[in-house]
């Protein structure tokens, strides 16, 4: 539970980046999602040096789906990785920060052509093809910008079902994602893909899925996708440079979570390609892997106020905080459990197990049940463990809850990377008029 720089502090409260969470909860109020910026940097070094050692040849791309700020993008460059987006949102925001074109891999199952067109505008590094639909809309966008060579990967599925949540399996042959390979999609993609002039095909990516503990996946993808390069080397004398494993390197939530160590999940990887290499005669390619959760989830942490404290005598404590389910869907979706304790008393000896609710309006709205806690009463603040990847990007305004801060802390200091929603952030984007009326569409 004590990842990266958190502490209890001679206060007895809980400390993250040297900044007491007492405090902070005073400065920016709750919920608040904190992130030890210390934490995030040291593991996209692991990441990064691991893979090197073992294979110069490669590169590490953040998946900005876990958790994707302005902020976050200077520090992912300033660290030296690539960066994954899935949306042109995530294109806008990474653009707007100034993270350079080239390093960004663009995905998703249903890029729209304004999508495509804004990514070839840009200029992006590659564009990770999902399906066919796509690959036509891209030969028309080719054609428009006749001169740029468009640097593409193809997203296949290579039909090994990762140990997880069935929610996030997306590496089976049943998925919306990739050009299957048991029935011939992949390689009818490749063909078509090497026809279209304006194309440069680099290679070849997979994702097998999200939070997995085992070496068995990696080691499949490993195979699986050699063979592939080598079947295509056959029968097209095509040359695959670049291999993308996608992410899924567990990480911890509670002591029933057993990850691997970031060089072992490497290791287990970069060996498996390389013994492949070897079996099918072929040379290794360049070796990518895209973790999200892996860099950003123990690192953060949401706080949270306690208010109401609801005792059912012999069946349950409900404790309620003032964020639930619209800062964190995580265990309404997925059933997902947290590690937490009370921040201003952090060394206090637990006395009392108690279920810990949010504030929206469902009965499913519940972020922890039966966690053993000190004595609680209203006004104390709940720090809640790996809440970095998932969380605030996952986030909604259900109730009209505004969104909560985000801050990163590091060395004593704190900053402010996103503010607080406001009521009047909330009602923004609305229509509203005394007078409005429909209009009819010609007139639009
Ligand atoms: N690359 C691709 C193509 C992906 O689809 C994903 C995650 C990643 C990389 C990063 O995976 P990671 O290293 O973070 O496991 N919302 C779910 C997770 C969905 C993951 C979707 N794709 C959750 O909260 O657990």
């Amino acid at each position: 539970m004590f990842y990266g720089t958190c502490r209890i502090n001679e206060l007895n409260h809980l400390e993250i980046g040297g900044c007491d969470t007492i405090e902070l909860v005073k400065e920016f109020g709750t919920p608040l999602y904190v992130m030890d910026e210390n934490h995030i940097r040291e593991n996209c070094r692991l990441y990064i040096n691991n893979l090197r050692k073992l294979h110069e040849n490669s590169e590490v791309i953040y998946a900005g789906k876990a958790f994707l700020t302005m902020e976050m993008c200077k520090l992912i460059e300033e660290e030296g990785l690539g960066l994954d987006v899935v949306s042109g949102g995530e294109l806008y925001t990474a653009i707007k920060s100034g993270f350079p074109a080239k390093k960004i891999y663009f995905h998703g199952n249903n890029k729209s052509y304004a999508e495509l067109e804004m990514a070839v505008e840009y200029g992006v590094g590659r564009i990770i093809v999902d399906n066919f639909y796509e690959l036509e809309l891209l030969r028309d966008i080719a054609k428009k910008y006749q001169g740029k060579k468009i640097k593409i990967m193809l997203r296949l599925t290579p039909g090994i079902e990762a140990h997880t949540h069935d929610y996030i399996k997306t590496g089976q042959l049943d998925s919306k994602f990739g050009f299957g390979m048991e029935n011939g999609h992949a390689l009818m993609a490749v063909e078509n893909a090497l026809s279209i002039k304006g194309f440069k095909l680099t290679g070849f990516h997979c994702h097998i899925g999200s939070q997995i503990f085992e070496e068995e996946p990696f080691k499949d993808a490993a195979e699986v996708m050699i063979q592939f390069a080598k079947t295509v080397n056959k029968k097209y004398e095509f040359k695959t440079k670049e291999i993308d494993f996608g992410g899924g390197f567990g990480i911890k939530y509670t002591e029933k979570d057993k990850p691997l160590a970031v060089k072992d999940y490497i290791t287990i990887l970069v060996e498996s390609v390389k013994e492949s290499c070897k079996k099918h005669d072929i040379s290794i390619p360049k070796i990518l892997i895209e973790p999200g959760r892996a860099i950003v989830g123990e690192a953060g942490t949401t706080l949270y106020t306690i208010g109401a404290i609801k005792n059912i005598p012999g069946v349950r404590k409900y404790v309620s905080v003032d964020g639930g389910m619209s800062d964190n869907i995580r265990p309404a979706l997925y059933g997902a459990q947290y590690m937490a304790l009370i921040a201003n008393k952090a060394n206090c000896p637990k006395e009392e197990t108690v279920s810990i609710a949010g504030k929206c309006c469902e009965s499913g709205d519940m972020l922890i049940w039966d966690i053993d806690l000190p004595k609680i009463a209203p006004g104390d603040i709940l720090a809640v463990f790996s809440t970095g990847a998932y969380h605030y990007s996952m986030a909604s305004n259900y109730n009209m809850i505004p969104k909560p801060a985000v801050v990163f802390v590091k060395n004593k200091a704190a900053r402010i990377v996103v503010r607080r929603q406001t009521y009047e952030d909330l009602i923004n984007n609305e229509v509203f008029s005394p007078h409005s009326k429909h209009i009819s569409l010609a007139s639009f």
